[in-house]
């Protein structure tokens, strides 16, 4: 009654409209959004039930299949575009050219399409059909080219850059060694989570590939409390469960069924990043807790979420009972459908036992 009373002597009957339609927005935590570009970001805050009962401890994930383009890649993708036009390498009707195991690739053929950009797409030929197709259908040029080292010249990333070398108006992204990608998540995801817990958040954990999103959720959170702990959970095969452990650059044993995450170098997202210790995550343990996270807990997504919220039990063991733990789910489940959810796949990777018996049925041959 009394705001009522105040507008109606201060103001016109439009003006009282216009307010309680930014109270309703308000209220409701959302407004008109900015076409695609407002489908980056923002996503939910969800408690995993079983989870969290079982440990003791409030174990949340951001729902990152909730962006745009379906995966946590969405946000690097777009700061990786609004850096390039900012610095004036991209021009209308430029064409972005980026080299990505994916997902980045998916979320910046959304934003190029939505911005008027040509998008070409460099990928290893190991990643999932599903991708490659999405990519092709979204109109993203797509070559898939042998998957090698980063130390050989024909690393999808090198063949990438040298490709936007060679033609007007185009730029390489590089989401692995330019910050931008970093920034989106101490711009948007680390604020994020600080909002969603109320600050009381105890704990972060997440796979890298870029290193983007942990470099930045763990920056922006540290510098609001320094005793958040942020750990890395890395799959097998990758050097930076020994690097953050051990300080050597030395690959653990095995090759990853999963996808978009995993490093043989320290790239610059991740140059410094504040990370308090590190978890190595089997692929066992990755496709048990994928397959939990559907049967159990209801979300259909892929391995790296699997090996995410692996790595979420590994901080609630280390760290008892009564925490709050936040991760991410990275993407959906669709983008693997034919490799993760194959009996067949699964049996010749070795991991099907990982797949609690009673889930296995649910399998494709
Ligand atoms: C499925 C998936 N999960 C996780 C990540 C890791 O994110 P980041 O590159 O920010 O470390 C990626 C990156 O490509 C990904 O594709």
């Amino acid at each position: 009654m009394a705001l009522h009373r105040t507008l109606a002597n201060h103001g016109s009957q439009q003006h009282m409209r216009q307010l309680s339609r930014f109270f309703l927005r308000y209220l409701s935590g959302d407004s008109i959004r900015d076409g695609f570009v407002g489908m980056v970001g923002r996503t939910p805050l969800l408690k995993l039930n079983k989870l969290s009962e079982a440990t003791g401890c409030t174990i949340a994930v951001k729902a990152e299949f909730a962006n745009g383009g379906g995966s946590v890649k969405d946000r690097a993708a777009l700061f990786l575009i609004k850096d390039a036009i900012e610095k004036g390498q991209l021009k209308p009707g430029g064409t972005v050219v980026e080299g990505t195991a994916g997902n980045t690739g998916i979320g910046l053929a959304h934003i190029c399409n939505a911005m008027g950009f040509k998008c070409v797409i460099y990928m290893p030929d190991t990643q999932s059909k599903e991708k490659i197709d999405l990519l092709r259908s979204l109109g993203a040029d797509v070559r898939p080219v042998p998957a090698v080292a980063f130390t050989d010249p024909n690393n999808y990333n090198h063949q990438a850059m040298r490709f936007a070398d060679s033609i007007d108006n185009a730029v390489w992204t590089n989401q692995f060694d330019n910050t931008a990608n970093k920034r989106a998540h101490i711009e948007t995801t680390g604020p994020e989570i600080w909002q969603q817990t109320d600050g009381k958040v105890d704990a972060v954990v997440f796979g890298t590939g870029t290193g983007g999103t942990l470099a930045g959720v763990a920056t922006y959170l540290k510098e609001k409390n320094n005793k958040i702990q942020a750990y890395l959970a890395d799959p097998q095969g990758s050097v930076l469960y020994n690097y953050i452990k051990h300080g050597k650059l030395e690959r653990s044993e095995g090759s990853s069924i999963t996808e978009g995450i995993g490093q043989g170098r320290i790239t610059e997202n991740l140059k410094g990043a504040p990370i308090d210790d590190a978890f190595l995550v089997t692929d066992k343990e990755a496709v048990e807790w994928t397959f939990r996270l559907l049967h159990e807990e209801g979300f259909f997504v892929g391995a790296s979420s699997g090996l995410n919220v692996a790595g979420a039990i590994q901080a609630a063991r280390l760290m008892g009972p009564g925490h709050t733990i936040v991760t991410c789910l990275c993407d959906t489940g669709q983008r693997y459908y034919a490799k993760l959810f194959s009996r067949k796949v699964l049996q010749g990777k070795g991991v099907l036992d990982a797949v609690p018996e009673a889930y296995r049925a649910a399998l494709n041959d």
